[in-house]
């Protein structure tokens, strides 16, 4: 099993103060499926945007991450090529990130934007078959009957799962998924997390997805990569997760998160209980913001 990312010793210092990643070392093998969890605050989005390239860490360390093979960024620097591997990256976001006026077909076929000469895109020109793909993507997630209708006007589950088409049609060989269902109803988690599980298990590909919710970290990864203020507090297979180690990773608020078995479909209750980190809204922009 190749990897297709490799982080060394990466910091992440915020401000010259606020230390978000203090020697992360990380690898994850080509066709796995890993959960990354931790309490609010403890790293997680900052992580997986250091994957995509979308922020970089401390200059002066050794700190590096390689994705697909290729550098993304090494002592605090990102690569020149940084463009060419972010269009293998599909990043997936809290809050979908679709333009809401445009249709949902149009906010797939953004997905072969990496892939397709500048002018066509500007000008929002498509191939008969790259909209044959963008229907099959949308069929795949079971949106097709949506292709036409506005993005915006979909339900928040709806929209992830146009989302999640958006990057097969990118053809990305690793899908980044950053609290993907923490703004969903249980039903539509359900559904986006078993669709992320059939991408993984059926087309192979890396899935890196962090979850507020430990239930179902255990359910869908068999690998679990947990964060506890910025350092990498446990690595290893989701059902050696037991509830005392849980208990570290977590402190007090532990009970909260086991104890709400949100994965089961007969629970009606919202899964965004606990409000999340609002670093995250950093998510939705391509650049640098610390
Ligand atoms: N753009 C930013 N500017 C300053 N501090 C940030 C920024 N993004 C994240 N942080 C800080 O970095 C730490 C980790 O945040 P984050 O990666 O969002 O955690 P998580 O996703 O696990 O909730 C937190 O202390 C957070 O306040
Ligand atoms: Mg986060």
């Amino acid at each position: 099993m190749d990897n297709v990312v490799s982080i060394k010793s990466l910091h992440k210092t915020f401000n010259n103060a606020n230390r978000a990643l203090n020697g992360i070392n990380l690898s994850v093998g080509r066709g796995e499926m890993v959960a990354l969890i931790g309490p609010s605050g403890s790293g997680k989005s900052t992580l997986l945007r250091h994957m995509a390239g979308l922020t970089w860490g401390d200059r002066g360390g050794q700190g590096s991450v390689s994705v697909l093979g290729s550098i993304i960024q090494q002592q605090g620097k990102l690569a020149h090529t940084v463009r060419s591997t972010r269009a293998q990256i599909g990043y997936i976001f809290q809050q979908f990130n679709l333009v809401n006026r445009m249709s949902v077909i149009s906010n797939v076929l953004m997905g072969s934007l990496g892939r397709i000469s500048g002018w066509r895109g500007t000008l929002g020109i498509f191939t008969q078959d790259e909209r044959r793909q963008a229907l099959k993507a949308l069929a795949r997630v079971g949106m097709e009957k949506y292709a036409y209708q506005r993005a915006g006007s979909l339900s928040g589950g709806q929209q992830q799962r146009v989302a999640i088409a958006r990057a097969l049609v990118q053809k990305a060989d690793i899908i980044l998924a950053d609290e993907p269902i923490a703004s969903l109803d249980p039903e539509s988690a359900r559904i986006v997390m078993d669709i992320l599980k059939d991408i993984n298990e059926q087309d192979g590909k890396t899935v890196i997805v962090t979850l507020h919710q430990v239930e179902y970290a255990r359910k869908y990864c068999h690998r679990v990569v947990a964060l506890k203020e910025g350092e990498l507090f446990f690595d290893g297979a989701s059902n050696g997760l037991s509830d005392e180690r849980l208990a570290r990773i977590y402190g007090s608020s532990v009970t909260s998160l086991i104890n709400d078995k949100a994965p089961v479909d007969s629970c009606k209750k919202p899964i965004n209980s606990n409000p999340i980190n609002s670093g995250d809204a950093g998510a939705m922009a391509f650049a640098e913001v610390g």
